[in-house]
């Protein structure tokens, strides 16, 4: 297969774990004899500092005529303690979501069996986990109108919904049930949001033309304590941008570090892969950064155009590299941790040669 894959490493370790991906998607393209051409493009804090916008032109240009998007991290120290900055890193992301009709964001969230002692929670917990969580990406009170007094002292960010825009996300997040455990949690508010109301109502019709798939719902607060009570009862969770964000972070302690959560962001037209988490500004270019939300990213994107055999086998050069410990610190507390790009290597080479790779 021939793709042409628009590349946006951004900010902070960003390039670093997209370098990665492309290390791994070369390796891919070699040994079943696809064609990936890689071109990169500035975005977020980078992308002020070139062009004084976080989203260029020719940035979403690239993006709209490309067959998917690599994205690597967006944020920068110097706008978070600065609220007054008008033009900041995370608008580029937010555009590139809402121009390119990103609407669905897919985030996996799992427990390796190898790393179940690397997580706070208690591993009879959090063993077997498997949720996928669909969040709204480009609604809700991210995309509402904004408004601040002209004293400064009152600010507003309205949330709004449509029954639409809840409804092509829900059909995705019910066939993905489908092919998993049947069962679809809607987290939401309806107890006092009105778009949550919505939201419940829209669903709950919807779940009719899906009747092998449980439909339950959970008020984001109650939900906030049962991912972490007891995450086994998830399969699918269903949700709007804003708790979806909050979510999904939480999520991860799950699996024992952010670092190694993927997701994929779908619209009708295009597809994005990045990892969830940020830009980390504290480590860029330290080598610590842990690839593998970003090789995951990738293996997400070559699902996305079938390719499952590929996608299995980065999976399976990932879980041998957590089962060897040839990890990242944030996963490895032993003196011989690994440094960003042996963690590629590793996977690369897994992929070249899937039985000898070996470093024990
Ligand atoms: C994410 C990030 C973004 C979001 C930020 C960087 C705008 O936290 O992808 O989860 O809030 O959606
Ligand atoms: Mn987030």
């Amino acid at each position: 297969m021939k793709l042409n894959i628009a590349v946006l490493p951004g900010d902070g370790v960003g390039p670093e774990v997209t370098n990665q991906a492309i290390k791994v998607l070369k390796a891919i393209a070699l040994e079943f004899n696809h064609s990936f051409l890689f071109k990169e493009a500035p975005v977020g804090a980078t992308a002020i500092d070139q062009h004084n916008n976080p989203l260029p032109d020719a940035t979403l240009e690239l993006c709209k005529s490309s067959d998917a998007i690599l994205f690597g991290a967006i944020g920068h120290p110097k706008y978070d303690n600065n609220p007054s900055a008008k033009i900041r890193p995370e608008q580029g992301l937010l555009k590139l979501r809402k121009e390119l009709g990103l609407y669905a964001n897919i985030r996996p969230v799992k427990a390796y069996d190898t790393l179940l002692d690397k997580s706070p929670l208690k591993q009879h917990i959090i063993e077997g986990t498997d949720i996928t969580i669909y969040r709204e990406l480009t609604g809700g009170i991210y995309f509402g109108e904004k408004h601040l007094s002209e004293d400064g002292n009152t600010a507003s960010d309205l949330c709004e919904y449509s029954k639409h825009e809840i409804e092509r996300i829900a059909h995705l997040a019910f066939k993905s049930a489908q092919s998993r455990k049947r069962k679809v949690t809607l987290v939401d508010k309806a107890n006092v949001l009105e778009t949550s109301r919505l939201w419940r109502k829209v669903v709950t019709d919807l779940a009719k033309n899906y009747p092998d798939v449980t439909l339950d719902f959970l008020f984001v607060d109650n939900a906030a304590m049962q991912i972490i009570l007891n995450p086994k009862q998830f399969d699918v969770i269903l949700t709007e941008n804003l708790f979806g964000d909050v979510i999904s972070d939480e999520a991860s302690v799950i699996g024992g570090s952010i670092g190694l959560l993927a997701s994929a962001s779908v619209g009708d037209k295009y597809a994005m892969f990045e990892p969830i988490h940020g830009s980390y500004p504290q480590a860029t270019d330290k080598g610590i950064a842990n690839p593998v939300a970003s090789i995951l990213s990738a293996a997400m994107l070559l699902e996305h155009f079938e390719l499952h055999e590929e996608a299995e086998l980065i999976k399976e050069g990932v879980e041998k590299s957590l089962k060897l410990n040839i990890t990242t610190p944030d996963l490895n507390t032993t003196y011989d941790n690994v440094s960003t790009s042996k963690v590629g290597d590793f996977i690369a080479d897994f992929i070249s040669n899937p039985k000898d790779t070996n470093i024990n």
